[in-house]
């Protein structure tokens, strides 16, 4: 069982989550990974899986009530009204009555939707009882501080881009200093950064695979990660974290790879869905 932390809503999360993509056969490869002890899945209204995603968990065996389930607004619908109308779409093509997490995916501070009252509509959501905890992603400290100045509401959850070549220090410790968990999208960089020298050393040092190494260095760094993977022995290997410990100093050779902005892998969340 993976530990799970506490976000300021009241309800836990699991530490290690499952990621889900558009072109992976979500029933079968969350189906796999609920079964392989995964207990959080992740999934978004972008990623036109959420129906194989309700049908994985169901597959699984696993109660629904035991599985912490993540999805995410669109881009097309910061309109108040769209995320009352979208969210019900999101329940019906999961086949749940509700969701232990729902997040606004972008901030899209160009619209003319300010997502100040996007978020307000998140809270009416929440208040509904259909999204256990609400949050966001990609959110910057100017788009929290407005949110939270506005409502007077913490968002639950930032998920945002972290990864050995960008570890967004500033941005986790802004989010945490709020109370804020931090979930680190595309853990592995998407597979890219499993070959660097510093990590292969590491990996051969404790014995473990390069994708265990940077998933362990997320774990102890205190973030929610949640690695993709549509292949069986990936997707069980991505939870078998717990046979070993980096020491400081391994935490510090992972740390000095951060390349700041020129390690982002998707363009600065101000800019993105222009
Ligand atoms: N909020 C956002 O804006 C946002 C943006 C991007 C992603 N996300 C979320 O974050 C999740 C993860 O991000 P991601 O898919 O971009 O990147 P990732 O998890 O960093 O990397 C996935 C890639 O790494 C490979 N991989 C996984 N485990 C491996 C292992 N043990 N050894 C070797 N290769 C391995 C996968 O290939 P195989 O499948 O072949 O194993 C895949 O190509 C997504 O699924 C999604 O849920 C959120």
């Amino acid at each position: 069982m993976t530990t799970t932390l506490p976000l300021n809503s009241g309800a836990h999360i699991p530490q290690i989550g499952f990621g889900t993509s558009q072109a992976a056969d979500a029933a079968r490869s969350v189906a796999e990974a609920v079964r392989a002890g995964y207990r959080h899945i992740d999934t978004a209204q972008m990623y036109g899986n959420e129906t194989g995603v309700g049908e994985g968990v169901r597959a699984s065996g696993v109660p629904r009530e035991e599985v912490f389930v993540t999805t995410k607004l669109n881009n097309g619908h910061h309109d108040p009204t769209d995320v009352h109308r979208t969210f019900q779409e999101s329940l019906d093509r999961l086949g749940f009555d509700y969701v232990d997490l729902f997040l606004i995916h972008w901030p899209l501070p160009f619209l003319n939707t300010d997502y100040v009252d996007t978020w307000k509509a998140m809270l009416q959501v929440q208040e509904t009882g259909r999204a256990r905890s609400v949050g966001v992603s990609n959110f910057q400290p100017e788009h929290l501080e407005r949110i939270i100045a506005a409502t007077g509401v913490v968002p639950a959850v930032n998920q945002i881009e972290v990864h050995p070549y960008f570890a967004n220090n500033e941005l986790r410790e802004f989010s945490k200093a709020r109370g804020i968990m931090v979930e680190a999208w595309s853990p592995l960089g998407k597979g890219t950064e499993l070959s660097d020298p510093v990590i292969a050393e590491l990996a051969a040092k404790h014995g473990h695979a390069p994708a265990q190494v940077i998933l362990r260095w997320h774990l102890q760094r205190g973030d929610v990660v949640i690695p993709k993977s549509d292949n069986p022995e990936r997707i069980r290997s991505n939870l078998d974290l717990s046979g070993f410990e980096l020491t400081e100093q391994d935490m510090a050779a992972l740390d000095a790879l951060d390349k700041g902005e020129e390690g982002r892998r998707s363009p600065h969340p101000n800019e993105f869905g222009k």
